[in-house]
């Protein structure tokens, strides 16, 4: 379990501030769905009040030993899913938009593999100061000018990745790691807010399996406002209040709000078809943080 820094967040001409857990994007699987990201992120980038954290399977890395069909949906290797996930997440690393980064099943393959970082801490790594090398500039230049065959998903976006890839500086900014599990708290006016962030683990087809672990994840940290996660590719937002008592002796009813946020893949063809899983619609949840009264809302 990490603790992030304090991340201070005043809103602008608002009275708060929005947090996008973004996790399952899935890039590089043939059924991302590449528009619809790159449509969010750029929302999210124009909006001088959001914010978002990174919850993991920000890449797909399908390799022979993953469960399904996995290694043949793949559009891109392993490498060049980093390289091309750190492209378009670059304008929200610069922007200071990007809170903190996750670990998660998927980019862990490469960990239980090979022995190699796992794909988020290359990601994340790539924002410490390292950045994109020419080299990299080079290479994701080739992909988008067509080096990927049979990637159509790139080539929607072609025009989008090359302003991208122009604008990428070394060593651009710094996001927080955050390893398996992150504490947080984020200062919102004279507001904080306890967050505790988690990928997400096992299977389960049913919003029942994400109650159940977002409940577990109480157990694990007790005491926070807000608990998040993703993994299940569900959105799902329920709340409770716990009620405690305080230094005084008197009775408290404290709020906590639970998030699961979605994925960014499409059905037809996928996994999730092949196992009779109930379709979900692409998208993440978003939190809003408030400034003057203390309060929390999330919605899908
Ligand atoms: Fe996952």
């Amino acid at each position: 379990m990490k603790s992030t820094p304090v991340f201070r967040l005043d809103p602008v001409k608002s009275d708060h501030v929005t947090l996008w857990p973004i996790c399952c994007l899935h890039i590089g699987h043939h059924r991302h769905e590449m528009q619809k990201t790159v449509a969010l992120l750029d929302k999210i980038l124009r909006d001088r009040n959001s914010y978002v954290i990174m919850l993991g399977d920000t890449v797909d890395v399908g390799t022979r030993s993953s469960p399904g069909a996995s290694v043949y949906e793949q559009d891109m290797n392993a490498s060049e899913q980093v390289l091309v996930a750190g492209a378009l997440l670059t304008p929200l690393v610069e922007a200071g938009k990007i809170l903190f980064w996750l670990d998660s099943n998927h980019s862990r393959r490469l960990f239980t593999e090979a022995g190699t970082f796992t794909a988020e801490e290359q990601l994340a790594r790539m924002f410490f100061g390292a950045g994109f090398s020419g080299k990299d500039k080079r290479l994701l230049n080739k992909y988008v000018a067509g080096g990927f065959d049979g990637t159509k998903k790139l080539k929607e976006v072609e025009g989008y990745l090359q302003e991208v890839i122009s604008k990428l500086k070394p060593g651009v900014s710094q996001v927080f790691w955050g390893g398996l599990q992150a504490l947080s708290r984020i200062q919102v006016g004279p507001n904080r807010y306890k967050l505790h962030a988690f990928h997400g683990s096992g299977g389960g087809a049913t919003h029942k399996t994400v109650i159940s672990q977002l409940d577990r994840m109480e157990k694990v940290a007790p005491g926070n406002d807000i608990y998040v996660s993703g993994h299940h590719h569900k959105r799902l937002v329920f709340d409770a209040d716990k009620i405690v008592l305080d230094h005084r002796g008197d009775v408290q009813y404290r709020p906590a709000m639970y998030v699961s946020t979605g994925c960014m893949l499409g059905y037809d063809g996928s996994y999730g078809e092949a196992k009779g899983y109930v379709p979900t619609r692409p998208g993440m949840t978003r939190i809003k943080l408030y400034a003057n009264n203390w309060g929390v809302e999330a919605c899908v």
